[in-house]
C-alpha cells in the first residue's frame, strides 16, 4: 500500500503552536515527505503551510528529486550556488504569508543557520520548538511500519546468530563489530542503524562506552547492543554473553537483567503509565540488591530517528502507553570492574497487549 503522505502532512497542520512547521533533511522530512537530502551546509526545508500545502527551499542541483515526486504536489522556492539562498528564502516568507508567523520547527534537527536565514528575511518571525508533537505523530507507528521493524529485527537476529558460530577469545572489540556489521549487510541490511558496541569484561560496565581493541576473553561478559536498518527503520537489540563459564556472581546478575526484561515485557501494554514499566524492571533488579548499578532509564521510543523521545521509558513518568507505540526494554547492571549486562527487545503496544518484535532466545548466556 503506498504511504499517504498528504495524510500524514495533515498531523502536522493540527500542531498546536506553530503557523507553519519547517523541517530539515532527516528522519522527519522523511517520514512526512518521503524525501531524502544530506543535511550539508546547502538548506533544503519543507515547509507545510495550513492553505499552501507543502513547499521547499532547496538547491537547484536537487530539484530532480522533486520532479520525481509530482504526487507530493509540492511548490519549490529554488536556489542556485550561483545566486545564493537568500532570494528563496524571501520569496518563500513572503508568498506562503510567514511575515510575523511563528515556524514550528523539531529543536533537535533544525540548525541555527537556518533560523537565523528566516530571521533575516523578517526579524519578526518567531520559532517553536514543536518536537514533541512531530515526534508524537511519529510515535504512533502504522502495521506497515510495524512490519519494517519486524524486518529490521529479523534480519538482526540472523546476523547475531552467525556472528556467535564465529566469535571466539582472542578477537578484538573491533573486528567482532566489524564482523557483525559485515552479517547485517549479508542477511538484508540497509546500511547499519548505528555503529555496534561489543563491549568486553570490565569494558562492559558503561551503559554507552565506545569500541576499543581491548580483546575478548574467556570467562567473561561479552556485551553486544547493535541493530540493522529495513526501510529506514532501525532495530535495537542488545545481548549479553560467555564465552566459557560464568562465575555465580555472573550468572546472577544475568539472571536478574533477565528476570527484569521480562517483569517489564509483561506489565506493558494500552494504558499502562510509562513508569510502570519501569518500576517494573527496576523492582526486580533492587530485589536482588543490584539498584545501585541501574543507571539508567529502562528504554526509549524506537523508530527512523532511532531513538525517539516518545514514548520514555522511566521512573515516574505517568503518559500512558498507546497502541502503535515502539520502544525498547532493556534493563541492565553495571558493577565497576566487573562488567554488565543489559537485556534489550523491541516492542510495540498493541490494540489488546503487546507484540514483541526480537525473537532472540536469552537462554543462550553461556556460549
Ligand atoms: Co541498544
Ligand atoms: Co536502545
Amino acid at each position: 500500500m503506498p504511504i499517504d503522505y498528504a495524510a500524514r502532512q495533515a498531523k502536522l497542520r493540527q500542531i498546536a503552536g506553530a503557523d507553519a512547521v519547517a523541517l530539515v533533511p532527516g528522519a522527519n522530512m522523511f517520514y512526512f515527505t518521503g524525501l531524502e537530502f544530506h543535511l550539508s551546509e546547502r538548506p533544503v526545508i519543507a515547509i507545510v503551510t495550513p492553505d499552501d500545502g507543502l513547499s521547499f527551499i532547496i538547491p537547484q542541483l536537487e530539484m530532480p528529486k522533486l520532479h520525481q515526486r509530482p504526487d507530493l504536489e509540492a511548490r519549490a522556492f529554488a536556489w542556485s550556488d550561483t545566486d545564493g539562498y537568500d532570494g528563496a528564502f524571501r520569496q518563500a516568507v513572503d508568498e506562503l504569508g510567514l511575515r510575523g508567523k511563528t515556524l514550528g520547527v523539531d529543536g533537535l534537527t533544525m540548525r541555527v543557520t537556518e533560523w537565523l536565514e528566516f530571521q533575516r528575511i523578517d526579524g519578526s518571525m518567531r520559532v517553536n520548538a514543536v518536537e514533541r508533537q512531530i515526534i508524537n505523530i511519529l510515535a504512533h507507528k502504522s502495521a506497515e511500519e510495524v512490519e519494517s521493524m519486524r524486518r529490521a529485527v529479523k534480519l538482526s537476529e540472523v546476523a547475531l546468530d552467525r556472528l556467535l558460530a564465529w566469535v571466539q577469545p582472542g578477537m578484538t572489540e573491533r573486528q567482532i563489530a566489524n564482523k557483525l556489521s559485515e552479517e547485517m549487510t549479508a542477511a538484508g541490511s540497509q546500511g547499519i542503524a548505528f555503529e555496534p558496541l561489543v563491549q568486553t569484561g570490565p569494558n562492559s560496565a558503561l551503559p554507552h562506552g565506545m569500541l576499543t581493541e581491548r580483546v575478548l576473553a574467556r570467562d567473561e561478559f561479552l556485551l553486544i547492543d547493535y541493530g540493522g536498518k529495513s526501510d529506514g527503520y532501525p532495530a535495537d537489540i542488545t545481548r549479553t554473553f560467555c564465552i566459557g563459564t560464568p562465575t555465580p556472581e555472573m550468572q546472577k546478575i544475568y539472571d536478574t537483567v533477565r528476570a527484569a526484561n521480562e517483569a517489564a515485557i509483561r506489565v506493558s501494554g494500552p494504558g499502562v503509565a510509562m513508569g510502570t514499566v519501569d518500576k517494573a524492571a527496576r523492582d526486580v533488579i533492587e530485589a536482588a540488591g543490584y539498584g545501585a548499578y541501574f543507571i539508567h532509564r529502562t528504554g526509549h521510543g524506537l523508530g527512523l530517528n532511532g531513538h525517539e523521545m516518545i514514548p520514555q521509558i522511566a521512573a515516574g513518568v505517568t503518559d500512558r502507553l498507546e497502541p502503535g507505540m515502539a520502544f525498547t526494554i532493556e534493563p541492565g547492571i553495571y558493577v565497576p570492574g566487573l562488567g554488565g549486562v543489559r537485556i534489550e527487545d523491541n516492542v510495540v503496544v498493541t490494540e489488546t497487549g503487546l507484540d514483541v518484535l526480537t525473537t532472540f532466545t536469552k537462554d543462550r548466556f553461556t556460549l
